[in-house]
């Protein structure tokens, strides 16, 4: 590619492929609108591109010659992030932790070093951003030993030097924080900008192979979860972990968007307190130790499920339009649900306002949330309690009929096991159920019509 140093370079935010002006559909992946300037790029070295996916294992093998080891994977001692990881953390893996700056990050990963370090294993941590000092503040937050001899802190940006400490050191794990923030001086692009994280990340994914040693990189990413972020690396690494913002402003998940080693469905769930994060291992416990009046149900995250309240508050209104609050689930939705229970359960809403609040500030996207909705907002107008020891599941159509959700036994289950034995689930579902939940008392609804006429 022809560049000059004096032109700005373009980059898509999408694929990473440049150019030396701004291209409105990028070439490469397609993509409308991506390209975004980079600060200063000029010659990139010869063949950067074809370094990138050399594997240091160059023999030719025959399959019936592979050795089928088993894996045998390092306990991070963090029950959550073990569950992201495919049951702990594989040697020689490369695993991306990415997130908006201050979601926790570091955090999460000086938690990892620490974990390590008092199983007497040794960790080499890349601080590529803060100095060792501020690492050692953060480092005493977190309660980590002062005089462990198993932790190792490196505030360096070069990667030739950070390659060559990790040769001589031969830690059990190297963290490197982060992507963006290290650079190789031989390349002449700024640190940052998507060749420069590309032969990194091709880089240190090569050591990892060749020394069996897992590196975790963590990479940034901004409001638009682009520029040269962790996008144009997913396809390089083994695993892709995703840090989350939930509406609490304490709980963080973590999700697995790609795996080599495990299962993309999982989620790990942390709660951020002064001394660091803590696993939330049992979610629902946690949502639930201050229970209050709400109709209860289950939504699946990844392959978790979660116990939660809804609360609904009606009012009579002074406005002409009476105000419609949803915190936790899209308004429209709530809007939805109203017009079905106004039509189908026969009540008025039209001089009411409506106040839904899913407690625990989580954000609920899964429909079988859609009964526990209905079922509060109809309990609020008519002034009845809701009963606290039914969990309603089911999606609402438009009709009032309770439509089926995905992974019932799972929830039923949970329900069960958190000490909820009556659980409303939609007809269809029931009519599949592979167990009979002989303790539990599970009512089939097929309308919601039905259900009020029951009470
Ligand atoms: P950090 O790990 O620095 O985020 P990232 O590396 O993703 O940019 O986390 C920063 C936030 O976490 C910061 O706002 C302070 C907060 N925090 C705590 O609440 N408790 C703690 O024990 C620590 C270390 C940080
Ligand atoms: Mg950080």
């Amino acid at each position: 590619m022809k560049t000059s140093t004096k032109k700005s370079i373009f980059f898509c935010t999408a694929c990473g492929y440049e150019s030396n002006g701004y291209i409105g559909k990028c070439p490469a992946c397609q993509v409308w609108d991506s390209f975004k300037a980079a600060p200063k790029i000029s010659k990139p070295t010869k063949d950067a591109k074809h370094q990138l996916f050399v594997t240091p294992e160059s023999e030719l093998l025959k399959l019936s010659e592979i050795k089928e080891d088993e894996i045998t994977r390092y306990d991070t001692k963090s029950p959550e992030f073990n569950r992201v990881l495919g049951d702990g953390l594989v040697p020689g893996s490369l695993t991306l932790v990415g997130g908006e700056p201050g979601i926790g990050k570091s955090t999460l990963l000086l938690q990892i070093t620490k974990n390590f370090s008092e199983q007497n294993l040794n960790v080499l941590y890349v601080s590529a951003e803060e100095s060792s000092r501020q690492l050692k503040l953060r480092a005493n937050r977190l309660n980590i030993n002062p005089h462990s001899n198993h932790i190792s802190v490196f505030a360096e940006n070069n990667l030739n030097q950070i390659i060559d400490i990790i040769e001589t050191q031969e830690p059990n794990l190297v963290i490197v924080d982060s992507i963006q923030a290290v650079y190789i001086p031989d390349l002449d692009s700024v640190p940052g900008s998507p060749s420069q994280i590309r032969q990194c990340c091709g880089n240190l994914m090569r050591l990892a192979k060749s020394t069996n040693i897992p590196i975790i990189i963590v990479g940034h990413i901004n409001k638009d979860g682009d520029i040269a972020g962790p996008k144009i690396l997913e396809h390089m690494v083994d695993t892709v972990l995703q840090f989350e913002n939930t509406r609490d402003s304490q709980i963080r998940f973590l999700r697995t968007i790609k795996n080599r080693f495990g299962s993309t469905d999982e989620v790990g769930i942390f709660r951020m307190e002064s001394y660091g994060l803590i696993d939330l291992t049992n979610p629902s416990e946690i949502f639930l130790a201050e229970r209050s009046d709400g109709m209860l149900f289950a939504v699946r995250e990844g392959k978790r499920t979660l116990l939660l309240e809804m609360q609904a508050l009606a009012l009579n209104s002074d406005y002409n339009n009476p105000r419609r609050v949803a915190n936790g689930i899209e308004i429209s939705r709530l809007h939805q649900i109203l017009a079905i229970v106004e039509k189908k359960l026969g009540v008025s809403l039209s001089k009411s306002d409506i106040y839904l609040n899913v407690v625990g500030g989580m954000a609920i996207k899964d429909t079988a949330a859609d009964l526990s909705i209905a079922l509060a907002v109809y309990n609020s107008i008519v002034g009845q309690s809701n009963d606290k020891d039914i969990v309603a599941l089911g999606e609402l159509g438009l009709s009032g009929e309770i439509r089926s959700v995905i992974d019932i036994e799972a929830r039923v289950k949970e329900c069960i096991k958190l000490g909820y034995k009556t659980i409303i689930i939609p007809e269809a579902n029931h009519k599949k159920l592979k167990e009979d939940y002989k303790d539990a008392k599970i009512i089939a609804a097929k309308n919601i019509s039905d259900l009020v006429k029951l009470r």
